[in-house]
């Protein structure tokens, strides 16, 4: 199988840290955050990464995890010229997928505990095309796509994006499992009131097909996105990759 790491966005809400550093090379532990998602898709099996980020970031990037060669798995990068979203930012990684490909999306600045192995033997053995999402039972659900659930049929009815009310206490985790259909899903997505192809709109739209499955994470999971998630990221995530 192989990954695209999603590693743009302007990384608002960690202001003044991402006005000289992309959200995604920050210190967490003693790594800069990247290297915690392309060691767990190595250890998971992934040896293919697309990784997708800003034309100003993009060196950067290259200082830190080169080729790939050093990690373990092979790396292509590709630009995000300007910040439109995070679907628009997956849509970029289309010319490297093969028709019949199956391949898994983790925004860059979620960090977790488990193996992704198992999700992505679920995934490639799922028979009929379709997407799967990790969820993970969160205190405060309205700052993440919260899901309305199908409890009997393993599946996804409907995912608002930080909502009031949220209709479950569980989070859509940024770790997303896709065929190449989901290029066509973003084909018809339109830009949100924001001005961004969301990726929940995209998500959504499967989900209307009952073709959104789920499994919950087990162990710990953090987005990074926030100064109080940067730091517990950090808490977690002391001492060396191995
Ligand atoms: C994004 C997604 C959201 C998801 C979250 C997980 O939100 O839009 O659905 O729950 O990532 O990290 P963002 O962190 O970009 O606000």
């Amino acid at each position: 199988m192989k990954a695209v790491i999603l590693a743009g966005g302007t990384g608002t809400r960690l202001k003044p840290l991402t006005y000289w550093t992309n959200k995604h090379l920050l210190p967490v532990g003693s790594y800069p955050m990247i290297c915690y998602g392309v060691t767990k898709l190595r250890d998971s099996g992934i040896r293919d990464i697309v990784i997708v980020t800003s034309r100003a970031a993009l060196g950067n990037f290259a200082d830190v995890l080169g080729s790939g060669r050093d990690w373990g798995v092979s790396i292509v990068y590709r630009v995000q010229e300007e910040a439109g979203g995070i679907a628009q930012a997956l849509e970029l990684a289309r010319p490297l997928m093969l028709p019949g490909d199956k391949f898994i999306v983790l925004l860059g600045d979620n960090l977790f505990e488990e193996s992704l192995q198992p999700y992505c033997d679920l995934f490639a053995k799922q028979p009929a095309s379709g997407a799967m999402v990790l969820l993970k039972k969160v205190k405060d659900p309205r700052r993440y796509g919260v899901p309305k659930l199908d409890e009997a049929n393993g599946r996804i009815l409907h995912i608002e994006e930080k909502p009031d009310l949220p209709p479950s206490d569980f989070c859509v985790t940024g770790l997303y499992f896709y065929d190449t259909e989901v290029f066509q899903m973003i084909d018809g997505v339109k830009p949100s009131r924001r001005g961004e192809l969301e990726i929940t709109d995209v998500n959504n739209a499967y989900a209307q097909t009952g073709r959104l499955s789920y499994q919950e994470m087990r162990g710990w999971w953090t987005d990074a996105g926030t100064f109080e998630s940067l730091e517990e990221a950090g808490r977690r995530l002391k001492g060396a990759i191995s």
